[in-house]
């Protein structure tokens, strides 16, 4: 028989929610009684073996347990193509079909990559709902069950009615299928106030009451969030939210960012003693707002701190969710760039006055090693925090804590100062910082600038005298040197 090995890779792409995908491995060799055929993917699993004139289920990987199916009589020549039942983009992978003869003689090998696509629904943050749309011509029995699932259950319709008991809390209230699902085909879900951390790969699956699977199907959700960014140092920003929607008077705006409150108004006014001191002092609202409808926050003195995805969400009196709506913050690392040799330099850090006289600010450079700059405490400087290298180097404003000026001034900065610094205003925990990366240029560089300037500019002036030498006659020259010749 003949022994040889082809290499060739096939493509196949399908989309997802079809029935089933074959995987194409065609051959022209007839294949003796001893041989073994095993079907595996990129990772190394294998997705199915057959061996000694038969499928061996049990040698495949759990993955594909159920789902595969080769055609029988493999020993006529021709067909070893396999079968993948219910393929989601789980299943993206480059499929390797080998035949063996004896142990490790191999007679044949060939690839196939295989593409599952999967439908995409992008909507913008705000939006009161998205459908993640599914439909299927299939007769589906009464009994069947309905799953829609991302690594979370997200929705279950089993006995003929949604089972909330059995969905992730994330999605409780959330979802919604339609009615006479079954007999319409109609399985699409409805998620009320998506945000990004909805953005996912969900899964339906169809089982029947054995609990075969009828039918699987993916949708991807993209929820888009509006982005602001703005420079270090800027006194404010503004994070935009406005609605047409008529919001009752006793409604409750909340601004979070991911685990914490920025802000709270509620029964007509702001509430403070809500909002975590991270964002003490720092946030404002307009008036009226649930009559404008204009929910935009203002956000003062941001720094790098505050790159978060803001979530502003309404409630009724009841509790129940009226709006949700996120907005993204970057705030770019401040910068600052001086040459070697200057007197000084301030690392800036301007935060709300008033600060309360129990924090404390602490300047560490961080990159690109860890070293204490300057503490102040209890009232005053720590002298005795500091590193070495930066002793009586240092200066804080006086009033910091007053001004909210927490700058920090740096004397003869040299190259080696330069790197990532950090002012950390503390107090049961980070209350504010922010990240100042310095920059000094070195004078080495300065100096080879001179010096090749002064090089440059003697070779120019030496040839410029030659020539003029020269020009000035050639007999002259030679005649020089003949004299020269002559001693
Ligand atoms: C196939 O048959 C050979 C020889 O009879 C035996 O050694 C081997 O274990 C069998 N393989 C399987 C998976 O049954
Ligand atoms: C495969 O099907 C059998 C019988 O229907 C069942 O017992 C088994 O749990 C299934 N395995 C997987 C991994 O689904
Ligand atoms: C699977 O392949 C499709 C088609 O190329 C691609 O769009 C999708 O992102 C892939 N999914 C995964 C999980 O790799
Ligand atoms: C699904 O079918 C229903 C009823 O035929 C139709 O109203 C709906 O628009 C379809 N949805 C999609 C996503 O095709
Ligand atoms: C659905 O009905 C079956 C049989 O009556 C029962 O075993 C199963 O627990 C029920 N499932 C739910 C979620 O109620
Ligand atoms: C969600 O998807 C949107 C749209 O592709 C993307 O801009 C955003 O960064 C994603 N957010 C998360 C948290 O993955
Ligand atoms: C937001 O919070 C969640 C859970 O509290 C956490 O898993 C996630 O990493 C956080 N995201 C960022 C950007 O910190
Ligand atoms: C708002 O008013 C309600 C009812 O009068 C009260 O239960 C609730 O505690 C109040 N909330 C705040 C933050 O004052
Ligand atoms: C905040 O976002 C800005 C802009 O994308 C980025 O340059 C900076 O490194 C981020 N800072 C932090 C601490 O993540
Ligand atoms: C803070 O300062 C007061 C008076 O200046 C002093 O008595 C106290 O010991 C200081 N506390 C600390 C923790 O240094």
């Amino acid at each position: 028989m003949l022994c040889f090995v082809v290499l060739s890779v096939y493509q196949v792409g399908v989309d997802s929610g079809v029935e089933s995908v074959q995987l194409i491995c065609k051959t022209t060799v007839c294949l003796s009684k001893d041989a073994k055929v095993e079907w595996k993917d990129m990772n190394n699993r294998k997705v199915h073996v057959y061996e000694n004139g038969s499928d061996q289920p049990e040698e495949q990987d759990d993955k594909y347990k159920n789902r595969t199916k080769m055609k029988r009589n493999l020993l006529e020549p021709g067909d070893l193509s396999l079968t993948l039942k219910y393929p989601t983009d789980g299943d993206n992978s480059t499929y390797t079909c080998t035949v063996y003869r004896g142990e490790e003689n191999i007679l044949m090998e060939k690839q196939v990559e295989l593409k599952v696509k999967v439908p995409q629904v992008e909507v913008d943050s705000g939006v009161e709902s998205v459908q993640l749309p599914l439909n299927t011509t299939l007769h589906l029995p009464e009994d069947a069950k309905v799953e829609w699932k991302d690594y979370r259950k997200v929705h279950v319709y089993e006995n003929g009615s949604d089972q909330p008991e059995e969905q992730h809390q994330s999605y409780r209230d959330r979802t919604k299928m339609n009615e006479d699902l079954l007999k319409t085909g109609d399985l699409s879900l409805t998620l009320k106030y998506p945000t990004d951390g909805d953005n996912s790969t969900y899964t339906c699956t169809v089982y029947s009451r054995e609990g075969n699977i009828l039918l699987k199907k993916q949708v991807e959700l993209k929820v888009r969030v509006p982005q602001v960014e703005v420079d270090s140092g800027v006194e404010s920003v503004q994070l935009p939210l406005k609605t047409t929607l008529h919001l009752p008077e006793d409604a409750k705006v909340e601004w979070r960012d991911n685990n914490t409150k920025v802000h709270v108004y509620e029964n007509g006014s702001d509430q403070p003693e809500e909002q975590n001191q991270v964002y003490r002092d720092r946030t404002k609202m307009n008036e009226d707002l649930l009559k404008t409808g204009d929910l935009s926050l203002t956000l003062k003195y941001p720094t790098d701190g505050d790159n978060w995805t803001y979530t502003c969400t309404v409630y009724s009196r009841e509790g129940n969710i009226l709006l949700k709506k996120q907005v993204e913050l970057k705030v770019r690392d401040c910068q600052v760039e001086v040459k070697e040799g200057v007197e000084s330099v301030q690392l800036p850090f301007k935060t709300t006055q008033n600060l309360p006289e129990d924090v404390e600010v602490v300047w560490v450079r961080y990159e690109p090693e860890y070293r204490k700059v300057h503490v102040y405490k209890n009232g005053s400087d720590q002298p005795g925090e500091q590193e070495a290298v930066y002793r009586d180097r240092t200066k804080m404003n006086e009033d910091l804590l007053k001004t909210g000026d927490l700058s920090l001034t740096l004397k003869h900065p040299t190259e080696r100062d330069s790197g990532k610094y950090e002012c950390e205003v503390r107090r049961n925990g980070r209350f504010r910082y922010k990240t100042v990366q310095l920059k000094i240029k070195g004078l080495f560089v300065y100096v080879c600038v001179c010096v090749c300037m002064y090089v440059c500019m003697c070779v120019c002036l030496t040839a410029l005298c030659l020539l003029c030498r020269e020009s000035s006659g050639p007999g002259s020259n030679r005649g020089h040197q003949e004299q020269k010749q002559l001693h």
